[in-house]
């Protein structure tokens, strides 16, 4: 499949948060990219009213490059348990309330995982990316890793549900892992080496 190509100048990072653009502005650089965030270019965050990450991360995207009249870069993650059919998914966000308290997010994990009665703890992390023109074209690509949940969370390291985390192979949470080991291994990294694969041309 042939993939619409990037090319060098300004992408509206479609996100109001600023570890992401962190995260992100020394991916795209190397490649003539000069990133802006949404922020700095004052763009409303829209409701996220998709049903897949996909779905999400290409209506945020195409939402910012409509708007500004640029290419827009956005992203949609979250945790999904398979034994709950997929949740805390889509609402990974949300599961942590207007306080973000993932402590609270981890502990209804927890409890509904409990409430099924299932020995599957197998969970994934999901990272969808999307990038859009103005003209409405957009490309996707998902990054997942597989691991299985572990209770009481563990670790200080990282974010979100990332203590009740362990991915495949490892016997440690993300929590627990080096921030760098984890970057490079996660969803979002895995995610990211497609885009830059299939989007991105080498200087
Ligand atoms: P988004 O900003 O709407 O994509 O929200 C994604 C949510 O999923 C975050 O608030 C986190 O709770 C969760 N999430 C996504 N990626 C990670 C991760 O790498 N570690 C822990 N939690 C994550």
């Amino acid at each position: 499949m042939s993939r619409r190509h990037l090319v060098p100048g300004k992408l509206v990072l479609a996100s109001h948060n600023a570890g992401k653009l962190r995260e992100i502005a020394p991916l795209v650089t190397p490649f003539g990219i000069e990133p802006i965030s949404a922020g700095t270019l004052g763009l409303p965050e829209p409701e996220e009213t998709g049903d897949t990450f996909i779905a999400n991360a290409a209506l945020k995207a195409l939402a910012a490059a409509t708007t500004t009249g640029l290419p827009a870069l956005a992203d949609d993650s979250g945790l999904t348990v398979v034994a709950l059919d997929g949740a805390p998914g889509l609402y990974s966000a949300r599961w942590a309330g207007e306080a973000k308290d993932f402590g609270l997010a981890m502990a209804r994990v927890e409890r509904e995982w409990r409430e099924t009665g299932s020995d599957d703890n197998s969970a994934a992390f999901v990272c969808a990316l999307a990038l859009a023109w103005p003209d409405g074209h957009v490309e996707t690509f998902e990054g997942k890793i597989f691991g299985e949940l572990v209770f009481p969370p563990r670790g200080d390291r990282g974010f979100g549900y990332d203590p009740i985390f362990i991915p495949e192979g490892r016997e440690e949470t993300f929590a627990e892992i080096d921030p760098a080991e984890k970057h490079a291994m996660s969803h979002r990294a895995l995610a990211f080496a497609q885009l830059v694969a299939h989007c991105l041309t080498p200087p």
